[in-house]
């Protein structure tokens, strides 16, 4: 975990950890949802959308707002995505990317199925099954195993054979934070149908730890910087050479793999530049050697994960002031059946006393911001309900979390619970 220091410096450099923004305390638990803001990215965002230059002119301000889309990419595609020499696809929403890729790589690909998890979210689940319905394939649905809560490797593998042209499957569900064995299911899917197409969604998975579609031999992977320290309204993801030039929405002069369409947004790029630096300060330690940047940035992210993981032992097994859920009366944990390694920060819990929607306004009235995965919202009710559940309430805290405010949250189910006055 960060010592008590660094996680102070941690704090102060991020809007609203302590409060909203009427000065009312609280505890943010919802970065499923959103993440709290790195301040630097959001001024260094106000800076840059303050010019109104535009980066494809030729005057000397336009072309720093062109050199700092340049920087921006760069740090993306080397820094996050570890690729780069990689392809970038920025647009407005992860949804909107995962739709279009979904699109294109179903008109390109060739085989007459396509395989998904009950995990996806919808802008995938939605994308794979519509378009594997234009295109006359079979759509296979590899189950969540309800002893882990995840999707086991072998379920999706048994989906996928030489005829499958699109896999689609996500680093880390939104639901249960359950990572997948991507490195088994990658090599394995490949290895059936060597020509494979393999998208994967990791918007719930990038703020907890370094991404790597190359490594894994993915073809397309999505984040949402909204969800990793950053700023709404901008989502990006990796594409594979063997698939950038696969016929897309584009300007027919430009090059058949670029992907960006329309006016550049230079202050998303000022903003991700913030983020990339702050993650390769975490992993700046006295001691320890990087060779590059991406080093610097995957020890960062590793850092983070590992106190994410620390405090996520705590929520489940009490801290010394508090029980944790695993043992409080009247809370179930849902989703726990798989180790903690294998797990980001999300956790969803069930009241015997009260349902999800009751229990989320009653941790506001203590000042505790989480939110319901309910089976009546279209995008939980299919994960929710293959988890036997009728709803949970998913609990997202960050890394600029502290042991001090896990007992806090703790105290507040117990008084939800009824155990314990408010
Ligand atoms: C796993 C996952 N994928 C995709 C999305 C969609 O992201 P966006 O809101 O940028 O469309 C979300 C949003 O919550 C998500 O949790």
């Amino acid at each position: 975990m960060f010592q008590q220091a660094e996680l102070a410096a941690i704090r102060g450099k991020f809007h609203f950890v302590d409060h909203d923004p009427e000065g009312r305390r609280r505890l943010f638990f919802d970065n499923a949802g959103g993440s709290l803001r790195l301040k630097a990215a959001e001024a260094a965002f106000a800076r840059a959308d303050a010019v109104p230059d535009c980066s494809e002119h030729s005057n000397r301000v336009a072309r720093q707002l062109d050199e700092l889309e340049r920087r921006g990419r760069q740090d993306l595609l080397e820094c996050v995505f570890d690729a780069p020499g990689g392809v970038l696809y920025p647009s407005y929403s992860a949804s909107q990317i995962m739709m279009e890729l979904c699109r294109v790589f179903s008109e390109n690909a060739q085989g007459s199925n396509v395989v998904a998890t009950a995990l996806e979210h919808p802008s995938s689940f939605d994308g794979m099954r519509h378009y594997a319905g234009v295109h006359g394939r079979e759509f296979r649905v590899a189950p969540v195993n309800p002893a882990t809560s995840g999707v086991d490797a072998d379920a999706v593998l048994s989906l996928v054979d030489r005829d499958t042209a699109i896999l689609s499957c996500m680093y880390a569900s939104n639901i249960s934070g359950c990572i997948f064995d991507l490195e088994r299911i990658c090599a394995a899917a490949r290895k059936a149908n060597p020509d494979i197409v393999i998208v994967c969604d990791a918007v719930q998975h990038a703020p907890h730890a370094a991404l790597d579609p190359e490594a894994l031999g993915i073809d397309a992977m999505t984040f949402a910087p909204y969800k990793f320290f950053g700023v709404r309204g901008f989502s990006a993801a990796y594409i594979s050479d063997r698939c950038a030039s696969f016929m897309h929405h584009r300007l027919l002069a430009k090059a058949a793999d670029d992907w960006s369409l329309g006016s550049p947004a230079p202050a998303h790029y000022a903003a991700i530049l913030e983020i990339v630096s702050y993650v390769m300060r975490l992993g700046a330690v006295p001691g320890a050697t990087a060779s590059t940047r991406r080093d610097l940035f995957a020890r960062g992210m590793g850092r983070i994960a590992a106190h994410e993981r620390a405090l996520l032992r705590l929520a489940l097994e009490g801290t010394d002031k508090e029980p944790g859920l695993r043992s409080i009366p009247g809370v179930t944990v849902r989703m726990d059946g798989s180790p903690l390694e294998q797990r980001d920060f999300i956790i969803g819990i069930e009241f015997g006393n009260i349902g999800c929607e009751e229990a989320v306004a009653e941790y506001e009235k203590r000042g505790v911001i989480v939110f319901e995965r309910s089976a009546k919202s279209l995008y939980s009710r299919r994960m929710v309900e293959a988890f036997g559940s009728q709803g949970v309430v998913r609990v997202s805290p960050l890394h600029v979390h502290g042991p001090g405010d896990i007992a806090r949250f703790l105290h507040a189910t117990r008084e939800i619970a009824g155990l314990v006055g408010s």
